[in-house]
């Protein structure tokens, strides 16, 4: 079978599209034939070496498509269900070897391919706004790269539960899709500061929450967003990684929250899994939240992929199709 591996950590070069022997799924394992593979910016980090795994492996956290075969002791799924996935390496492939317990079946009113670009993000989505911070009706939030994957995601959902939404990104054409996702205030921060900027929007206030994924040129400053006693989520790092924070600036400046959440710990287990992606599914087959594929490229132009995602020129999911 044809999948995407590296060999060693660099730029999108590194990506290499191989032939490696079709795996069997072993104790408590389903193998699925993929159908699309969702291109994630946490991906980026694990072909940069940001994140390390053991070299050479297939990159790619999240799939759906069709179990093929099943290993012994799995109850969880059989041959035929269609399924989506999240959070295990391995999904730029023509088949992945997954742990059955991480597999979701797919309502009927969800396709493959919505489910490949909605269930790592949109999990995500669902644990910073229902359970890192859980966002109240009036309450005001900073999305940074509202335009984004997750971001849009985000903003869709802020908007669901009753917040003022204040999204930040990069050009106009984002600014126009992070308020058709319903972004109350757009900042330009490549134009403008965007700490004056919420200063502004919220009378010298803050918001009460900041969800920030860009990391190293933001992350000081979006502290300096909050309220006294709001929360700063810092869940990624699209910029680089986010310098430290002395304890003690987070006192002075208003006895401040700082969490550092990553999906694997909101997802867990089967019975917390499950109700995430249940939930995302819902929102997706109702229409409250909406799904934007911005690009499909077949498995071998991977790279293709990461360039457009690192030069910042997408706004939505990038799927590979194998
Ligand atoms: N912790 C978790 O559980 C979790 C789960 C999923 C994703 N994440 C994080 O969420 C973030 C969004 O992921 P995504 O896959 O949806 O990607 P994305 O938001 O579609 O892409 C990243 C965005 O970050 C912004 N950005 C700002 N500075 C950048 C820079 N120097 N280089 C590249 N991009 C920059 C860009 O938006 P602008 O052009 O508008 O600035 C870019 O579009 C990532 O940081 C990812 O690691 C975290």
């Amino acid at each position: 079978m044809k999948v995407v591996r590296i060999h060693e950590h660099g730029g999108p070069e590194v990506l290499r599209y191989e032939e490696v022997p079709l795996p069997e799924p072993g104790r408590g394992e389903a193998r699925i034939k993929v159908e699309a593979a969702g291109v994630n910016f946490t991906d980026i980090y694990n072909r940069i070496g940001l994140y390390k795994g053991t070299l050479p492996y297939t990159l790619g956290s999240e799939a759906a498509g069709v179990v093929d075969a099943v290993g012994p002791e799995v109850t969880e799924v059989k041959p035929g269900d269609r399924v989506a996935y999240a959070m295990h390496l391995g999904a730029y492939a023509e088949y992945v070897v997954v742990p059955a317990w991480r597999l979701v079946p797919l309502p009927p009113a969800i396709d493959g391919r919505t489910a490949a670009a909605v269930i790592l993000q949109g999990m995500t989505a669902h644990y910073l706004t229902h359970s890192t911070y859980p966002l109240k009706p009036g309450e005001t939030v900073l999305v940074h790269a509202a335009a984004g994957g997750v971001g849009r995601l985000l903003v869709q959902v802020a908007k669901r539960l009753g917040a003022r939404v204040i999204g930040t990104v990069s050009s106009e054409e984002k600014a126009r899709l992070a308020r058709e996702a319903g972004a109350d205030e757009v900042i330009l921060y490549t134009k403008e500061d965007f700490e004056e900027a919420v200063n502004r929007a919220t009378g010298g206030r803050g918001v009460d929450v900041v969800y920030d994924s860009v990391g190293k040129t933001t992350a000081e400053k979006s502290l300096n967003c909050l309220r006294p006693r709001g929360y700063l989520v810092l869940f990624g790092n699209a910029s680089g990684a986010a310098p430290p924070v002395d304890p003690l600036a987070l006192m002075a400046k208003g006895s401040l929250y700082l969490t550092r959440p990553t999906l694997t710990h909101y997802a867990g287990n089967r019975a917390e899994l499950l109700q995430r992606a249940r939930a995302v599914f819902d929102w997706v087959a109702s229409e409250q939240v909406k799904v934007r594929i911005a690009k499909t490229l077949p498995l071998a132009e991977a790279a293709e992929a990461h360039r457009a995602l690192e030069g910042r020129g997408v706004a939505g999911k990038i799927l590979l199709l194998p």
